[in-house]
């Protein structure tokens, strides 16, 4: 049972939702939540093929579907996309920034540049987009969502540059929740656990460790994407109209027993 069983087909109708990302993973299952429930969707990534890929699993699920080819570190490629977008669907109101890069990496060892690379894509291109996107969310109102990570709030051992990139979006979100809210436009982050089946599951060498991690979770198995979709739907859909924000964490509550048991199981791997 997931969101697109629960709610009215015609939920988004009318409406589009833009995702950072939206090519793979967890933002392409985000983006295919909103398709289904009747939302036109734009996309971006920087492989065009990858971008097509996704847009045909869109249009089967009935939206209608503008793809952008872009790296979230170029402003002027984003604004011109998100203006693109909004001229030939017509309008613009959601915007999701999932456009991420992760790798495992000890701090003393990666490069100055491996520290940044992360963090301009992360979360210089989270402000990319919402800085691009505010000039259409404010003309009816509308909502951003970012994806985060646990990394926000949990220290994690290789994983120096993602924290910092993760947390400075969870108070990039809340600071543009207290600016925007006068326009209308609520700010929420959500943070998958280990969702499986995704490119970021399989870089932090999970995949491998099968049912053995999942007793890090209590709830006891992996996310998947449609965990995270209909979150992304509840926080754009009316039920959230007073909700902005708020750091929602859907990871079957593995933040709550902290980074150790998860680190000790998977340094059995290495
Ligand atoms: N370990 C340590 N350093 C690494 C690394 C790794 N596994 N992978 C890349 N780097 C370093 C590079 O060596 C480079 O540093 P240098 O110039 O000092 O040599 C720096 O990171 C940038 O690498 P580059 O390949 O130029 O970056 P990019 O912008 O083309 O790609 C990445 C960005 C590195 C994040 C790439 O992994 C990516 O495109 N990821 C997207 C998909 C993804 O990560 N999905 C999971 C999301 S959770
Ligand atoms: P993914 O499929 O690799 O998704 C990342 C997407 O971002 C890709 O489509 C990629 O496409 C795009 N991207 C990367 N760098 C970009 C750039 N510079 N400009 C534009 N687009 C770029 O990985 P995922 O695991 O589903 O992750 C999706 C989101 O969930 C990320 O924000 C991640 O941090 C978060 N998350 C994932 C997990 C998990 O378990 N997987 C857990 C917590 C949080 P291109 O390479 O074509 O550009």
């Amino acid at each position: 049972m997931n969101a697109t069983d629960l709610f009215p087909k015609s939920l988004f109708a009318g409406k589009t939702v833009f995702v950072t990302g939206g090519g793979s993973g967890i933002n392409l299952g985000i983006a295919k939540n909103f398709a289904a429930l009747g939302a036109k969707l734009g996309i971006c990534g920087r492989s065009q093929e990858r971008l097509d890929g996704a847009a045909v699993e869109l249009r089967a699920l009935g939206a209608t579907v503008f793809t952008a080819s872009l790296d979230v570190r170029d402003y002027p490629a984003l604004e011109a996309a998100l203006s693109r977008c909004k001229a030939e669907l017509g309008t613009l109101d959601v915007l999701v920034c999932g456009a991420a890069g992760n790798f495992p990496a000890a701090a003393e060892k990666m490069s100055a540049n491996a520290f940044k690379a992360v963090v301009d894509i992360d979360l210089l291109g989270s402000y990319n987009a919402s800085r691009a996107a505010f000039p259409h969310l404010r003309e009816q109102g509308g909502c951003i969502i970012f994806i985060s990570a646990g990394q926000a709030f949990t220290p994690y051992a290789n994983q120096a540059h993602v924290g910092a990139a993760k947390a400075g979006i969870d108070m990039l979100m809340k600071d543009l929740a207290v600016e925007w809210g006068k326009h209308g436009i609520r700010c929420n982050s959500i943070v998958p656990g280990p969702i499986e089946n995704t490119e970021g599951f399989r870089r932090l060498g999970r995949g491998a460790l099968g049912d053995k991690l999942t007793e890090t979770i209590p709830l006891r198995r992996f996310g998947n994407v449609d965990d995270i979709g209909g979150c992304a739907v509840f926080l754009a859909s009316p039920l959230a109209s007073y909700v902005t924000g708020t750091v929602l964490v859907a990871d079957g509550g593995q933040n709550l027993l902290g980074s150790g048991v998860w680190a000790s199981i998977a340094a059995q791997t290495t």
